[in-house]
């Protein structure tokens, strides 16, 4: 199986957490969109009845497409599951978020689930943190200036950029930096130093967060509790 096969694999296996009455947070990405399709399948055949609540304009345009029943997060009382991707998961379950650039919802979405499940492929899972370059999601005003303090403490940052070389804008209209960083030593240091710097709006350190991950791998999914 080649890469988008274990994403479709472990997004297939996913809806089974998802039960009748449940609401459910929809994450982001290439993994999470086999997820939702999944998921419009089981509510078209099986008459599923769930409320979903979307963690970015994309996912939120295909569940409407799907006919998925949907609400904003703050137009619920609660949120039994969220089943979202990841970019990095260290093997103490601590993981990278944002390179689909939704973080900021995502972690929203997150915080306020009962479960927090992610679904990966193989690739995904790593000794340590930081290979992947972790996402800050900042405000436009001043950002420049948090550039310079992120390069002068040596974080390695870069803009992230559209196709046609113009800066990239989040679904809240901000950017994001990307900080190339190799390893990530103290992910909890280091996420104490970003949200603390003023116009940092959120960063891609998922910390303390996940209960149960699936991991696509060739002999089928794995199931890993945290
Ligand atoms: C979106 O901002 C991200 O957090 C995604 O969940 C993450 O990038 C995983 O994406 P893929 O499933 O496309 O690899």
């Amino acid at each position: 199986m080649d890469q988008n096969e274990l994403k479709r694999l472990v997004g297939e296996k996913s809806v089974e957490w998802i039960k009748d009455g449940m609401v459910v947070g929809l994450g982001t990405g290439s993994t999470v969109y086999y997820m939702v399709e999944a998921l419009g399948r089981r509510i078209k055949e099986e008459g599923l009845k769930i409320t979903g609540v979307t963690t970015s304009n994309v996912t939120a345009d295909q569940a409407r497409k799907l006919s998925i029943p949907l609400a904003s997060v703050d137009e619920v009382d609660h949120i039994d599951l969220v089943i979202d991707g990841a970019d990095e998961i260290s093997s103490d379950f601590q993981g990278i978020k944002g390179g689909g650039a939704a973080l900021l919802f995502e972690k929203i979405v997150a915080i306020n689930s009962a479960k927090v499940l992610w679904i990966v492929d193989e690739s995904k899972m790593k000794k340590h943190l930081g290979a992947f370059p972790l996402p800050v999601e900042v405000i436009p005003y001043g950002s420049q200036k948090i550039f310079d303090r992120f390069e002068a403490k040596g974080l390695n940052p870069t803009f992230r950029k559209q196709a046609n070389g113009s800066l990239l804008l989040t679904d809240s209209d901000n950017y994001i930096i990307d900080l190339h960083l190799n390893e990530i030593k103290d992910p909890h240091a280091l996420a104490d130093y970003l949200i603390k710097e003023v116009g940092v709006v959120e960063h891609g350190l998922f910390l303390d967060m996940v209960n149960t991950v699936i991991v696509g791998k060739q002999e089928g999914p794995v199931i890993l509790h945290a």
